[in-house]
């Protein structure tokens, strides 16, 4: 008997609220990911500093790669407005091992910021992390300078669990980092965010 072969899906889901679309990355995003990826007052908390065009071009590249993985383990995607392909923002999530997952690198365009638009762009992450891959926890960390961004995150489900020190080869620093967690309950059991309204 010739034995079935078995192709992991590695088509992203479906990730729509009203407002918000997740999509894979693609190689042309690099226009679109300038102002976000390259925006140093943006990006000066992110361990991965601020990128110029040949690391964005790397990212996407990676990002691109890391998606026809099978298994696939890394999740870098680009964060549209429904009914606009253009990214305006981007998260990660990497999964870690069969219940655990790692979310970071979640940056919105500079005119989104402060829009109330985040709670959709978490929220879709964690559908991925919990409805479709079936993990249990995601954790993430954020400098303790970036009180925006514990805030923002905090909205969508996490809890802060603890602080740490590290070193960021990228971006050649140290920072000071609050660690985060949402369970999958948790999420389960917030509303799906409506998004702050028509731009
Ligand atoms: C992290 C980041 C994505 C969070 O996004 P954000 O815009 O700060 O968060 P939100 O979309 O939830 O916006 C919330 C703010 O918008 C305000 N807001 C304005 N209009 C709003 C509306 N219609 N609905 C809801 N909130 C609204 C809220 O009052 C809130 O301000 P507050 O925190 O002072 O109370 C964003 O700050 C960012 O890109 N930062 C740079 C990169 C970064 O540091 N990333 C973190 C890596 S871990």
């Amino acid at each position: 008997m010739i034995p079935t072969q078995i192709h992991p899906l590695t088509t992203l889901p479906v990730l729509e609220t009203a407002r918000f679309r997740l999509r894979d990355h693609r190689a042309d995003d690099l226009d679109a990911m300038r102002p976000v990826w390259g925006d140093e007052d943006g990006m000066r908390h992110l361990s991965t500093g601020v990128m110029d065009d040949t690391r964005i071009r790397r990212r996407l590249d990676e990002a691109v790669a890391t998606a026809a993985a099978v298994p696939r383990r890394h999740y870098q995607l680009a964060a549209c407005l429904r009914g606009d392909d253009r990214p305006v923002g981007g998260i990660r999530l990497d999964v870690e091992d069969a219940s655990t997952g790692y979310s970071g690198v979640f940056t919105m365009a500079r005119h989104l910021r402060g829009s109330g638009c985040a709670p959709d762009i978490g929220w879709l992450m964690l559908k991925l992390a919990f409805a479709e891959l079936g993990l249990t926890r995601v954790w993430s960390m954020t400098s303790v300078a970036n009180t925006d961004a514990v805030r923002a995150i905090t909205r969508f489900g996490f809890t802060p669990t603890g602080e740490t020190e590290r070193y960021f080869a990228e971006a050649g620093t140290t920072m000071r980092l609050v660690t985060m967690e949402v369970l999958a309950d948790t999420w389960r059991a917030m509303p799906v965010p409506t998004g702050p309204g028509p731009a």
